[in-house]
């Protein structure tokens, strides 16, 4: 039996199309999502693009402000301390990475925690480990729904997150071993040894490497759910993680690649710029 394909486009839609029903019964409060683009990337400014376009679509107001790759750390941290001051600016967030030669973790540190719409800065990413209510990192936010979405059992499971980022692998480990949660959770890397032994033990694979097609079939135990959220650029467009179509006959539940967690980091996204109004006092959130 071929898995069940987690749609992450279609749930993204769902909850965009909640998330404005939500904001137009509140009166459609004046809520601005600022994003900062440092540099010239095209994968990049085509993200930034999408999702201002998407937080239009939900009623959300957007500002941008573009800085050239050679700025200085100083000039991109008085931009993000700009917004960070700014009442009307309810969410920022930095498009990562940088341009070499600057160093995010400052940068991200100058966000109050309350317009932390990415979850990570140290604030946020600690109140995941405290187990503390907050604003929690849009990649791995939008993977804990796509399994609860499809009845995916965690609870007492064995999860192997594949990749340890503050962005994407570590966060989503620790939600997924959270009280309540409550899998069990191995984080392999690049220093792994024997990765595909590790990966079968695995009722749940999160993949967040950008290595294309790491995870093959004869890694994936039957039945497991796996998720992709690793990103290659291919001449045959964009690839996962995932070896789809062979893993698709193994797995119990997969996500495409594209079409996955890229919608659902944006619909989460979204989703934190309104907890960030609602946590700065943006009546009838
Ligand atoms: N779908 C989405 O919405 C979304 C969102 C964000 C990122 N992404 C994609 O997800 C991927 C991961 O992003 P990231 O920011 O976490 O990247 P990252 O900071 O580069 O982390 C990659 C992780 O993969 C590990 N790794 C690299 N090669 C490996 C190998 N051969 N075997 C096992 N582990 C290996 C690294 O191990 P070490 O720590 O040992 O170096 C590291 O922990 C990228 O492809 C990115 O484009 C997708």
């Amino acid at each position: 039996v071929a898995a069940e394909i987690m749609d992450g486009s279609a749930l993204s839609a769902l909850r965009r199309e909640q998330l404005g029903k939500r904001l137009a019964a509140a009166g459609n409060p004046p809520i601005c999502l600022a994003t900062v683009l440092v540099g010239d990337d095209g994968p990049s400014q085509r993200y930034v693009a999408s999702k201002q376009r998407q937080a239009a679509q939900v009623g959300l107001l957007s500002q941008h402000v573009a800085l050239p790759a050679t700025a200085s750390q100083a000039a991109v941290e008085a931009a993000v301390a700009e917004l960070a001051g700014d009442p009307g600016v309810h969410g920022i967030l930095v498009q990562l990475p940088l341009p070499a030669g600057l160093a995010p973790n400052p940068v991200i540190d100058l966000l109050p925690p309350e317009k932390d719409v990415d979850g990570l800065t140290a604030a946020s990413l600690g109140r995941i480990v405290r187990g503390e209510p907050g604003l929690v990192p849009c990649t791995p936010r939008g993977v804990m729904l796509l399994l609860e979405h499809h009845g995916v059992p965690i609870a007492g499971q064995r999860a192997v997150v594949l990749g340890r980022s503050t962005l994407v692998g570590l966060p989503t480990a620790l939600l997924l071993a959270t009280k309540g949660t409550d899998a069990t959770v191995t984080i392999a890397h690049s220093r792994t040894p024997d990765l595909q032994a590790v990966l079968r033990e695995a009722d749940i694979i999160v993949s967040a490497v950008g290595v294309a097609r790491i995870v093959t079939a004869d890694a994936v135990k039957p039945g497991a759910a796996v998720v992709d959220v690793g990103v290659s650029r291919t001449e045959a467009g964009i690839v996962g993680d995932v070896d789809f179509e062979a893993v698709r006959e193994v797995a119990g539940w997969l996500t495409p690649m594209p079409g996955g967690t890229g919608p659902m980091t944006v619909a989460c996204l979204l989703e934190n710029a309104v907890e960030a109004a609602r946590l700065q006092g943006v009546a009838g959130l």
